[in-house]
């Protein structure tokens, strides 16, 4: 069986923090969003991966994953020229695939309990297609699949209804067949302009195809706004010393549920409450409060500040007597000095710099 990692798109709800960057890179927990999608793979024994870059700085991807050996898979990849839809990024993965079964992941989509168990099932069954379903608060913002209770099967899929019949949305990880393919050749653009998947699914329905589901277990989580993005790091850093935890960082040293990276100085004057990731060669300075819910990437200086519920990537220098809650702060930002304590909610993009 092959993977397929879409990791195109434009991320227009994340700027400022796409704007250098494909949105699949941004940190969960300290790494890529992407990459919890691509160790689903390789824990389920799906070590021939095809990733769908774009137009956003394609070439970040490829420098970050390279050919794959220092993930355990095998990475081949294929441009999309623009976002036309997640049914044309399948298309393009006609030859990738050939007659095997795949799966195809959307790089901005984590889910708790990884592929194994419904790679199975997708393995044991003679279908031309698996889809998963998980309740959500706003199924006007999905796919959506009504089901027909009686005989327990898809009655229709709708691609976010204005007025939703139901509260199950398809994920964003599908279990395809070739069959897909020339039911793509068929579809027409959507009024979003894109070649919709949840198009294709209903059509092979129409179409007499089998189409099976599953319900998700555990939690899933697609993070296209930064509020997804920092409740999907909330919940992955809720995982921090349980048994049944992601795989954070090999060389950390992890204390309950705080996860300290090689090289990292913390003074005795700070304070942490966890859950919370630092990353490696980091300085937590005295008068710190750290915690919960909060990442901080490599590199990164903190003095004399509050932070909780937020996301600093890597390289940041905080000096500033500030009190920071729900923010995401990107690569190489620095906020620097010393008024009293107030509080501040951010979205600063790369290289931001504040003086407040
Ligand atoms: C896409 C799909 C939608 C699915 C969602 C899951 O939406 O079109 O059917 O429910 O992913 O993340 P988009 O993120 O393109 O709005």
């Amino acid at each position: 069986m092959k993977g397929i990692i879409l990791h195109g798109g434009h991320g227009t709800r994340l700027r400022p923090l796409t704007h250098t960057g494909p949105k699949q890179l941004l940190p969960i927990a300290n790494k890529p969003m992407s990459q919890y999608a691509l160790e689903d793979f390789r824990e389920a024994g799906i070590t021939d991966v095809g990733i769908i870059i774009g137009d956003v700085y394609p070439e970040k991807v490829k420098e970050y994953y390279g050919n794959g050996e220092n993930f355990g898979v095998k990475i081949t990849y294929i441009y999309q020229d623009k976002p036309k839809g997640i049914s044309h990024a399948i298309k393009l993965c006609k030859d990738f695939v050939g007659d095997e079964k795949f799966i195809v992941y959307l790089g901005d989509n984590i889910l708790r309990k990884g592929l194994i168990d419904y790679k199975n099932k997708f393995e044991e069954k003679n279908t031309d297609a698996m889809i998963l379903l998980c309740k959500v608060d706003r199924p006007s913002s999905f796919g959506i699949a009504e089901l027909d209770l009686e005989s327990n099967t898809i009655k229709k899929i709708i691609e976010k209804p204005k007025e939703p019949k139901s509260d199950l949305a398809v994920i964003g990880v599908y279990f395809l067949t070739s069959k897909i393919f020339e039911i793509i050749d068929r579809l027409k653009p959507s009024a979003r302009g894109e070649l919709e998947i949840t198009e294709a699914l209903q059509l092979l329905m129409d179409e007499d195809g089998s189409l099976h589901y599953d319900t998700v277990t555990g939690w899933w989580k697609d993070t296209g706004t930064p509020e997804d993005i920092l409740h999907a790091n909330k919940l992955v850093l809720d995982s921090i010393g349980k048994e049944n935890q992601f795989v954070i960082d090999n060389d950390a040293t992890i204390k309950n549920n705080i996860v300290i990276g090689k090289g990292t100085d913390i003074s005795s004057d700070s304070t942490i409450e966890g859950p919370v990731i630092i990353g490696a060669n980091c300085k937590v300075g005295s008068n710190v409060k750290l915690g919960p819910n909060v990442s901080v990437g490599n590199d990164s200086t903190l003095e004399n500040c509050k932070i909780e519920n937020s996301i600093l990537m890597k390289n940041c220098k905080i000096s500033a007597n500030v009190y920071l809650s729900n923010s995401i702060i990107a690569n190489g930002s620095q906020i620097e000095a010393n008024n009293e304590q107030t509080k501040h909610e951010l979205l600063l993009g790369e290289r931001s710099q504040l003086k407040i």
